[in-house]
């Protein structure tokens, strides 16, 4: 039998196989509230064989969505709601239900993908974004504020709280979103972070806020559940973030018990990386995973069943939407 369909453990948690659906933003949140949409969304991925799905970078406050109807986990009714999606989700699937933690930094306030993903101005219902530096992410988008001390101290009380909900709410993986450009990978990359005090400048310092917020993340999260994050391995631009940088964080992260590292790439800036293809993050997996001794996760395959029109920005498939597989 092909290794694929082996069970996988990590910590105290045994998944079916090693097919994961991967967290795929849905903007379809009221006020970050899960709706009618998660309600069938999500157990018809449940009952989908995969072994783990992962419910959509799901945001610590409400500056830090992508849009406006994104997921949040910040209030007591976003809570509620997600665990209801996740009894219906066990009632009907077997597959195991992950949690992916996130704050979209200066790419956050903008439109949906099928109104054309445009940067929303505070008039437009948008709102100041915030980022390690002051650097818009692209053209079209609002010049972020660079964080202060309040803002670290909110960022960083924000996440753990969340992640205290996301283990009340029943989740039995968690992930930390340090991937795609958002603020905690804003703050590894040299192309989005230019402070000048601890929180810039050579690689210890540019790690620093993600493992602080990783750090509080593991004490409240459930000793007997894994914890783990997805980064993006390589910025694909001269300058940025390389391999080499990502297996020296992703050995820190497992110092910090970080179980599994999703590889990831690109985003931090706004281009395409050359070579999008099936596995093509398959080899940052290997490496990561031979380097540092940890579990990786890669995407192998893309979905093949074409989505309706109204629905392929939702990565129902045919998008984008890949199925990733874990690899020890
Ligand atoms: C509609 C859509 C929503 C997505 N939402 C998320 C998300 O919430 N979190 C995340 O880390 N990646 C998200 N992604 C990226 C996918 O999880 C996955 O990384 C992507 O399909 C490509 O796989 P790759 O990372 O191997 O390139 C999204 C992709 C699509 C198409």
């Amino acid at each position: 039998m092909s290794q694929l369909f082996t069970p996988f453990t990590l910590r105290g948690l045994t998944l079916d196989n090693r097919i994961v659906v991967p967290p795929l933003c849905q903007y379809s949140s009221d006020d970050g509230v899960a709706s009618d949409w998660h309600a069938q969304h999500l157990p018809a991925l449940a009952i989908s064989g995969a072994g783990l799905v992962v419910v959509e970078m799901t945001d610590v406050e409400p500056i830090g969505r992508i849009t406006p109807w994104c997921a949040g986990l910040w209030n007591d009714a976003q809570e509620a709601a997600m665990k209801r999606v996740l009894v219906a989700c066990r009632k009907y699937g077997a597959a195991k239900i992950g949690i992916q933690i996130a704050h979209a930094g200066r790419k956050a306030s903008c439109d949906t993908p099928w109104r054309g993903n445009k940067f929303l101005t505070e008039e437009k219902g948008g709102w100041q974004t915030i980022a390690p530096s002051a650097i818009p992410f692209g053209e079209n988008y609002g010049t972020p504020r660079a964080m202060v001390r309040a803002d670290f101290e909110r960022v960083l009380a924000a996440f753990v709280d969340a992640t205290r909900r996301a283990a009340r709410a029943g989740f039995d993986s968690c992930e930390m979103h340090g991937a795609h450009g958002y603020l905690l990978s804003s703050f590894f990359s040299p192309l989005s972070n230019r402070r000048e005090d601890e929180y810039g400048g050579p690689i210890e310092n540019r790690m620093r806020f993600p493992l602080q917020v990783f750090r509080a993340m593991r004490e409240v999260w459930p000793a007997e559940k894994p914890l783990g994050v997805r980064l993006s391995c390589v910025d694909w631009v001269d300058g940025g973030t390389t391999i080499e940088d990502t297996i020296v964080f992703a050995k820190a992260l497992k110092e910090a018990g970080c179980d599994f590292v999703c590889c990831s790439s690109g985003g931090v800036v706004s281009m395409v990386p050359p070579l999008i293809r099936a596995g093509y993050q398959v080899k940052f997996a290997e490496r990561i995973r031979r380097e540092v001794g940890i579990p990786t996760r890669g995407r192998r395959h893309d979905f093949h069943r074409r989505p309706s029109r109204r629905n392929r920005h939702r990565g129902a498939g045919g998008y984008g939407g890949g199925r990733t597989r874990l690899y020890r």
